[in-house]
């Protein structure tokens, strides 16, 4: 049986990889930053594999979380921290926590993960990027640049690794109705202005992620590496 960590699977487009991954036969492990009885609440849920804690924001933290879990044959880095500001409100604070969480600890696992996966011949990681990675929205500048800075690792990290059977790839959902979101998606007026741009009419429910990653997961993914796939009912369009 295949081995999956899901990083963030506690909620949102996490817990829809998550309980995916389980119902294609996947023992998937479900994180989350702090809150294990959270964890082991979904883990119940879904019939996962196992719960971990690791907050993505402690590197020393982040360095024990391969010892919680042990090798895997699919790392999917979802987690990851937003903050809405102005470019010129951004502060060392904000700066560090979204680098650290979306960039620094993608970094980190990915160097954690794949020496088992290069000795076993076989390895998938996929990073979750964002449609901010193509727009510009005025108060996504950081957020998107940690989207931009983990597609430039995962190309680089995809082409010297690819000798070695692992392949790396994103994928960039667009506006997906997950506990991140819901005062927008709950507001008429503000999820009618989003929908406006949205070429399909609609948010993408976090379960609209899944098939993608899946595939790249398979052994019909096994040949595509390098690559983003956008999520986004054509919003980037
Ligand atoms: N929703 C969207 O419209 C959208 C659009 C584009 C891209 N994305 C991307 O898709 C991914 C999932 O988004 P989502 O909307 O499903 O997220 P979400 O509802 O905000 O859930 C985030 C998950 O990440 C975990 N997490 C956050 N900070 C963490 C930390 N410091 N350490 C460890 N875990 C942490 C959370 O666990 P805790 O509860 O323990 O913090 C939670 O399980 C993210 O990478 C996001 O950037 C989302």
């Amino acid at each position: 049986m295949k081995k999956v960590l899901i990083t963030g699977s506690t909620q949102g487009i996490g817990k829809a990889l998550a309980t995916a991954f389980v119902n294609s036969g996947y023992e998937v492990i479900v994180h989350c930053s702090k809150d294990i009885e959270k964890a082991e609440r979904v883990r119940a849920e879904i019939n996962a594999y196992k719960a971990v804690v690791c907050d993505l924001s402690n590197m020393s933290e982040v360095e024990n979380l391969y010892q919680k879990t042990g090798a895997v044959d699919c790392l999917i880095l979802n987690a990851s921290v937003q903050y809405k500001e102005c470019w010129m409100d951004i502060t060392d604070d904000t700066f560090d926590k979204q680098f650290d969480v979306n960039v620094r600890s993608t970094l980190k696992l990915i160097q954690a993960y794949y020496p088992a996966m290069k000795e076993k011949g076989f390895g998938r990681i996929v990073t979750i990027g964002s449609v901010n990675q193509y727009r510009n929205h005025p108060e996504l500048s950081l957020y998107s640049a940690t989207k931009c800075a983990v597609m430039k690792l995962v190309q680089v990290i995809a082409k010297q690794v690819a000798p070695f059977g692992v392949t790396v790839n994103n994928v960039a959902p667009g506006a997906i109705a997950t506990p991140r979101n819901e005062s927008v998606y709950n507001d008429d007026e503000q999820r009618k202005a989003v929908e406006a741009v949205i070429p399909m009419g609609r948010f993408g429910m976090p379960e609209d992620c899944v098939g993608a990653v899946l595939m790249l997961c398979s052994e019909q993914g096994s040949y595509i590496t390098g690559t983003d796939i956008i999520i986004d009912g054509g919003m980037r369009l």
